[in-house]
C-alpha cells in the first residue's frame, strides 16, 4: 500500500540513538537542550521547549498564552488538536472560513476583530506546509495587538518572503509536530518556539509539574508554584530529531520535487491543485481538489477504487473541526464557512514522501487519472 506520507530512517539515525539508549541518561536531559539549540538556530527563534508532541506543545503553549474565556480565532481546517487545545484551557475557539489555499481568512479574521473587540487571541495554520500571510498576521499583530500563535506542525523549513517558519517575527510562539508523518521525526515528538524569555521559562515549568528548583532550596526539595503537566520528551527521541535535522534539507527538497512533478501531471486535468509550487511552502502535504459533481465518479468511489484496486491510500485533509459531534454539542457547526464546505468536499491529499520513488510518483498520477477517467 502506497500511503500519504512515511518516514525516512537510516543507519546514521539509528546510530544516533542507540548511542544515547546507551549511555546512563535516557529522559529529558543534555541531548534534549542540545535539540532546542539546534531547532531555535533552524527556525531563527530565540527560545525553543521539546516535548512529547505537538498536541502537548499546543496544550502547554495555550496554557502559557489564554486564559479562562479567553476568544480565539482559529481554522476549522486542521487537526483536532489545534483548537482542542484551546478548549484545554477553558478558553472559547471561533471558527473562520478558510481562503483559496487552506489557510484561515486572515481579511475575514480582520472584519471580526473590526467588529469584536472581546477577541483576543488567533490560532493559525500553515496548513500543508504554507505559511500564513506574514504581512497580513504582522497587520493584524500591530493594529489589534492579539496574542498570536502559529500552529506550523506542517510547515518545518518553509520560508515566506525571508521569514522562517517557527521564527514568530510576526507571532508570539509557533509550535512544531515530529510525528512520522511529518518532515522529519523523533517517533512521536513536538517543540514550542518564542522570542519571549518570559513565556519560555513559562513553558519549561509546565512541562514539568510546575516544578521549580531555587538555591535558596535544600538539595532535594522543590516548589510546585503552577498546575504543570508532564510533557518531557526523551534524549533517545532527541538523538534521533537531531541527525534528522540535519537531512532536513535535503526532505524539503525531494518533498517540492514531488510536488512539481504533480503541479506539471495535473495541468489541463480536472485534477486541481491547492496551488502551485509557490517558493513558500514546504509541503507536509500534497492536496489536490476535484469538483466530483462534474464527474461520474464521487469522492468515496475514487478514494475505495485507488485503495482497493491500485494500493493506494489517499487521505483526506481535513474534516471540519466545528462539524465535529463533540463540537456540535459545544454548539458550533452552524457557522458560516461556504469555502470550508465546498473544500471539503472536493479536497484528498495524495503520496508525498521523500522515499517516494519516481516510479511510484508516476504510477499515483496515472491511476488516479485512471480512475477520474472511467
Ligand atoms: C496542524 C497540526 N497541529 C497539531 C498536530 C498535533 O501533533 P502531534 O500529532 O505531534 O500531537 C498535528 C498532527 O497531526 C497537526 O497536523
Amino acid at each position: 500500500m502506497i500511503h500519504y506520507g512515511k518516514q525516512t530512517i537510516t543507519k546514521d539515525d539509528i546510530t544516533a540513538m542507540s548511542e544515547v539508549l546507551s549511555s546512563d541518561l535516557i529522559t529529558t536531559g543534555p541531548v534534549t537542550k542540545e535539540f532546542e539549540k539546534e531547532i531555535a538556530n533552524f527556525s531563527g527563534a530565540r527560545y525553543c521547549v521539546a516535548v512529547s508532541n505537538g498536541t502537548v506543545a499546543l496544550h502547554l503553549a495555550s496554557l502559557a498564552l489564554l486564559k479562562e474565556g479567553t476568544k480565539v480565532l482559529t481554522t476549522p481546517n486542521s487537526f483536532l488538536a489545534t483548537s482542542n487545545s484551546i478548549l484545554y484551557v477553558g478558553a472559547k475557539p471561533i471558527f473562520v472560513d478558510i481562503a483559496e489555499d487552506g489557510n484561515i481568512d486572515l481579511d475575514l479574521c480582520e472584519e471580526i476583530l473590526q467588529k469584536d473587540s472581546s477577541i483576543k487571541a488567533l490560532y493559525g495554520v500553515a496548513f500543508s506546509g504554507n505559511m500564513l500571510n506574514q504581512k497580513k498576521l504582522k497587520y493584524i499583530k500591530d493594529k489589534y495587538n492579539i496574542i498570536i500563535l502559529e500552529d506550523n506542525a506542517h510547515a518545518i523549513g518553509a520560508v515566506y518572503d525571508g521569514i522562517q517558519a517557527g521564527s514568530c517575527v510576526n507571532s508570539d510562539a509557533s509550535i512544531f509536530s515530529f510525528h512520522p508523518v511529518k518532515h522529519m521525526t523523533t517517533g512521536e515528538g513536538g517543540a514550542i518556539t518564542t522570542n519571549s524569555k518570559e513565556l519560555y521559562e513559562k513553558l519549561l515549568i509546565l512541562r514539568n509539574h510546575g516544578m521549580v528548583k531555587t538555591d535558596k532550596l535544600k538539595p532535594w526539595e522543590y516548589n510546585m508554584v503552577t498546575l504543570g503537566f508532564n510533557g518531557r520528551i526523551t534524549d533517545f527521541q532527541c538523538a534521533l530529531g537531531l541527525s534528522q535535522l540535519k537531512k532536513l534539507p535535503d526532505f524539503i527538497e525531494k518533498r517540492v520535487s514531488i510536488a512539481k512533478k504533480y503541479d506539471a501531471a495535473f495541468k489541463d486535468t480536472v485534477v486541481r491543485p491547492l496551488y502551485l509550487y509557490n517558493g513558500k511552502s514546504s509541503y507536509h502535504i500534497y492536496v489536490v481538489k476535484v469538483d466530483f459533481s462534474k464527474l461520474k465518479i464521487s469522492k468515496l468511489d475514487l478514494y475505495n477504487s485507488l485503495r482497493d484496486k491500485y494500493s493506494i491510500a489517499l487521505q483526506i485533509h481535513y474534516m471540519p473541526i466545528n462539524k465535529q459531534p463533540y463540537y456540535k454539542e459545544l454548539g458550533y457547526g452552524d457557522e458560516s464557512t461556504p469555502n470550508m464546505d465546498r473544500y471539503y468536499e472536493e479536497c484528498f491529499s495524495l503520496p508525498m514522501y521523500p522515499l517516494l520513488s519516481d516510479e511510484e510518483q508516476e504510477y499515483v498520477i496515472k491511476s488516479l487519472l485512471e480512475v477520474l477517467n472511467g
